[in-house]
């Protein structure tokens, strides 16, 4: 994010993944306007890790599901490779969340009635990889994760913390430039959550991935390189971890 100290001497900048400009969205509730982000602004690098905390109803999951395409501002630009997304069509935005964008959320939302191998190796299969190299990949992300050995379980059959880790497994198999994880250990007691934290940021490091993770949890924004909060509307960089 922008707050990254520059390049050192023989270093290159880190390339530009993301780039929100002044995005501002309100809700209308009544008479009332709910002014959600006031004028949010901010850069994020290539592989970056960066977490965004902020009180219950601030604003973080709207910042989120605009940036990964669920939602949109009323103003300003969010740009993903140097390609602005706020005037996609809505096929275009589908297309954009499927390919360049991986999911977590709090709920797994995983297929019940398919295995831990089809829940991740499916986003691949309905987009044209063939069979045989989803379900490939599909097994490598499970073993990262640590569920080598849970490929033919159902999610019914699965712990919490092993549902968010194939939800883990699932969000990186189409190579998304980022992943967009809203509060992914939500649901976890304190063991679980640091598990699927580890696991979560290991990933994105060994896929090369920016994630981006809104979380309540200090512990899960503590890994992150770039931690910010929102707050009355606006995203405050809350300190850079060297
Ligand atoms: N569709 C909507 N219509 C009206 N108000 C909405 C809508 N969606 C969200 N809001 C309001 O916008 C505010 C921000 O919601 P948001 O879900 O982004 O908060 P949050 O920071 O993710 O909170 P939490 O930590 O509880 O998940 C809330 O006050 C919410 O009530
Ligand atoms: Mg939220």
């Amino acid at each position: 994010m922008n707050n990254a100290a520059g390049p050192g001497a023989g270093e290159s900048p880190a390339e530009v993944l993301l780039k929100v400009d002044n995005l501002v969205k309100n809700y209308v509730s009544g008479a009332e306007t709910l002014r959600i982000l006031k004028n949010v602004s901010f850069i994020i690098e290539r592989g970056t890790t960066a977490a965004v905390s902020g009180q219950s109803g601030s604003g973080k999951s709207t910042l989120l599901n605009i940036i990964g395409g669920l939602d949109r501002a009323d103003s300003g630009s969010v740009t993903i490779g140097g390609r602005d997304i706020t005037g996609l069509s809505e096929n275009d935005l589908s297309l954009y969340r499927s390919r360049r964008v991986g999911f977590i959320f709090q709920f797994h939302y995983l297929l019940k009635d398919f295995t831990a191998l089809e829940n991740v190796m499916l986003p691949a299969y309905i987009f044209g990889v063939k069979k045989k190299d989803a379900l490939e990949k599909a097994r490598l992300l499970l073993s990262d994760v640590g569920l080598e050995n849970r490929l033919r379980h159902f999610p019914s059959q699965l712990s919490g913390g092993e549902r968010q880790r194939v939800a883990v497994a699932r969000a990186i198999i189409n190579d998304p430039d980022m992943i967009l994880a809203d509060e992914p250990t939500g649901n976890l007691d304190p063991g679980n959550s640091a598990m699927v934290t580890e696991i979560l940021y290991d990933c994105a490091e060994k896929w090369g991935k920016t994630l981006i993770v809104v979380t309540h949890d200090e512990k899960v924004a503590g890994r992150a390189r770039r931690c910010y909060t929102l707050e009355g509307g606006n995203l405050i960089p809350a300190g850079a971890v060297p």
